[in-house]
């Protein structure tokens, strides 16, 4: 087998750029480890940048986004029982859209079926071979039998535990990387939100978060112990903290429910770099994650998509390599800048463990001066709406 293209991972990263190149006529095969149903259920959330439905919109995928997202033209900040809303909208001229990450990938599949272009599920061990010389190709276990993909280019989309990254040789990559020595404890219900937007909640006894879905799906988190295991919180014991950490007023609105799911995240961030070693490309995840504070999960792989794109296309259309040199250090100009974002955003909202009186006073002036100032509040913003790229 041959293609143009090779794309590891059906995420969402892995399936829009294959359906943007496959819009340039540049061919392209996906190989996704695990089911579509696997892939389809898994929650996330989804708080897209212009630029990443800019990017679906491109795809010829925006149908059900233009449908049936939500936007939000601002946030709330509450510092223990004080709150102020930053206006995005007035702020920026932008919104961000809400739209569940696995809407966007049962969108994306649709397209790329309705188009014939080949996604094989279930493959195993996926191996890559030859990336810096004139041959290069991946074997993979699919359909009950070793197979062979030539290709020109291959992409890792395979997500933060996938294998690509580690195809790039030790000596020649780096992983930077930040612990948060605190995690999310997140749970769903089906109940009405308790804001309209999201509320960031700093308070004495650690950050929370009151985020939805949509109207009758609402997400909370709550910073937890790393040590702290899902068992270990009733959703009662849930509920209770909930309420002690955001405002009273909205506490007292708040409608409770059972947990649809309830997890444990660890916070960190990750950048692998460079994102590039002869024909393989990484892309999202597979190259660098960060912390959900900024709510940036998606929109980092946006970036790359539109960059990667970009220069695939001017090396399909024009021969040009120059974009395709340039690829990672493009691309990770943009994540360091998405990457510093989300720490400022984790580091103004968390009780952190080992935080000194002095740390303490500069995160209450942070907020005091965020809180004041129309110059501070229009920096988050364009951050949050997303930077150019
Ligand atoms: N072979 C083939 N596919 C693989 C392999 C492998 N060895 N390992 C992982 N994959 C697949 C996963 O099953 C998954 O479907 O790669 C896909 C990676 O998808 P995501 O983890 O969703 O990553 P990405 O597409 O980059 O999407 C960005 O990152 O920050 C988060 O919340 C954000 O989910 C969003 C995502
Ligand atoms: C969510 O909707 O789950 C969500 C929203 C904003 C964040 C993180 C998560 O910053």
């Amino acid at each position: 087998m041959r293609t143009q293209v090779a794309i590891i991972g059906g995420g969402p990263a892995g399936l829009l750029l294959a359906q943007l190149l496959h819009n340039q006529g540049i061919e392209t095969c996906v190989l996704e480890r695990t089911t579509r149903e696997e892939v389809l259920g898994r929650v996330r959330a989804g708080v897209l940048e212009t630029g990443f439905t800019e990017l679906l919109a491109q795809a010829g995928a925006d149908a059900g986004l233009k449908a049936g997202a939500g936007r939000h033209a601002g946030l709330t900040i509450a510092d223990g029982e004080n709150t102020f809303r930053v206006d995005l909208e007035a702020l920026t001229g932008k919104t961000v859209a809400i739209y569940g990450q696995s809407d966007i990938t049962r969108d994306l599949y649709a397209v790329r079926d309705a188009a014939g272009a080949p996604t094989l599920h279930e493959c195993a061990g996926v191996k890559l071979h030859d990336l810096d010389g004139d041959t290069p190709f991946v074997t993979f276990l699919h359909g009950g039998k070793m197979n062979r993909l030539d290709f020109d280019f291959v992409i890792g989309c395979d997500g933060f535990r996938g294998p690509t990254r580690q195809e790039i040789p030790e000596d020649a990559r780096v992983e930077h990387e930040k612990i948060y020595p605190f995690g999310w404890l997140g749970i769903l219900t089906e109940t009405p939100p308790v804001t309209d937007e999201f509320m960031y909640c700093r308070s004495d006894r650690g950050f929370a978060l009151c985020a939805m879905q949509h109207d009758g799906l609402s997400r909370y988190y709550l910073q937890c112990r790393l040590s702290d295991g899902v068992d270990d919180w009733t959703d009662e014991m849930f509920w209770a903290e909930l309420s002690r950490r955001i405002p009273s007023d909205v506490a007292g609105r708040l409608e409770i429910g059972p947990s649809l799911s309830k997890y444990i995240a660890p916070l960190r961030s990750q950048v692998c770099s460079p994102m590039r070693y002869g024909k393989l490309f990484l892309c999202g995840d597979a190259a660098h994650i960060v912390p959900p504070t900024g709510a940036k999960g998606l929109n980092t792989a946006a970036s790359d998509i539109h960059y990667l794109h970009e220069a695939l296309s001017a090396w399909y259309g024009k021969g040009d390599a120059d974009a395709l040199e340039a690829y990672s250090d493009r691309a990770l100009a943009r994540i360091w800048k998405t990457q510093r974002f989300s720490w400022w955003m984790t580091q103004l909202l968390h009780r952190f463990p080992e935080q000194s009186g002095f740390d303490r006073h500069l995160q209450d002036s942070e907020m005091d001066y965020l809180r004041d100032s129309t110059a501070a509040q229009t920096t988050l913003a364009e951050n949050y709406v997303g930077l150019p790229y």
